[in-house]
């Protein structure tokens, strides 16, 4: 039951993270993306996760337990132009890191603008999880700012560069949008299956 939401804790870093016991599902992407927001809008809670206009606005690893042992985790944004190379740097180190040793994360969503889909970052954080067999489900957000057809197509396309790269089988993919509510069952159908394991 995603609507259970509720903050825990904030870590700056993968070694102050809660324990790694049960499950949990990260939401990863370039700041400003819409992670906050599609957090708020899988939990039915505006006031959850912090969404702002400024890129960058969540600095720190968020956990939010759905219950004793699952837990959704809002991850700092990646690529903002305006932080320094050191900043930059020690958050890819973080990402890759968590990515490659938090053993109870169950899966990856990879939030992306439909309108920017898979930067350079993007990528590199995808291939890291694909380098531990770690599912990933990109969300192609903010579809609203799109006509049906444009969204429809981004979505084909990125569908088929996954299958190019013969990974189909750790990568879905799928349209979104937190401000219309569009998508939620199909994020909720994957989450959910993560999560029970
Ligand atoms: P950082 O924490 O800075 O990395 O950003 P974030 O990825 O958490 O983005 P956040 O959810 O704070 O959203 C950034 C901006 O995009 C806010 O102004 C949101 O209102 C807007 N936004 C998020 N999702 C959507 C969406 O589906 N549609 C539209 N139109 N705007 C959205
Ligand atoms: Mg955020």
């Amino acid at each position: 039951n995603f609507q259970c939401a509720s903050f825990t804790q904030s870590a700056p870093s993968i070694r102050e993270c809660p324990p790694e016991q049960g499950l949990e599902v990260a939401f990863a992407g370039r700041s400003n993306a819409g992670k906050s927001s599609a957090i708020n809008t899988l939990t039915n809670n505006k006031k959850l996760a912090r969404t702002s206009k400024t890129p960058g606005r969540t600095q720190l690893i968020n956990f939010f337990d759905l219950s004793d042992t699952t837990r959704l985790v809002d991850l700092p944004g990646y690529g903002f132009a305006k932080v320094s190379r050191q900043l930059k740097e020690q958050w890819q180190e973080n990402l890759s890191e968590y990515l490659h040793e938090r053993k109870c994360l169950a899966g990856l969503v990879v939030v992306m603008d439909i309108r920017h889909p898979m930067q350079e970052y993007d990528t590199l954080v995808i291939n890291w999880a694909i380098e531990v067999a770690m599912p990933v489900h990109v969300l192609l957000t903010k579809a609203d700012k799109l006509k049906k057809g444009p969204a429809q197509a981004t979505l084909l396309q990125v569908r088929k560069s996954f299958k190019e790269a013969g990974v189909n089988d750790l990568v879905t993919v799928q349209t979104f949008s937190s401000l219309k509510n569009a998508g939620l069952d199909q994020l909720k159908q994957t989450l959910s299956g993560w999560l029970t394991g």
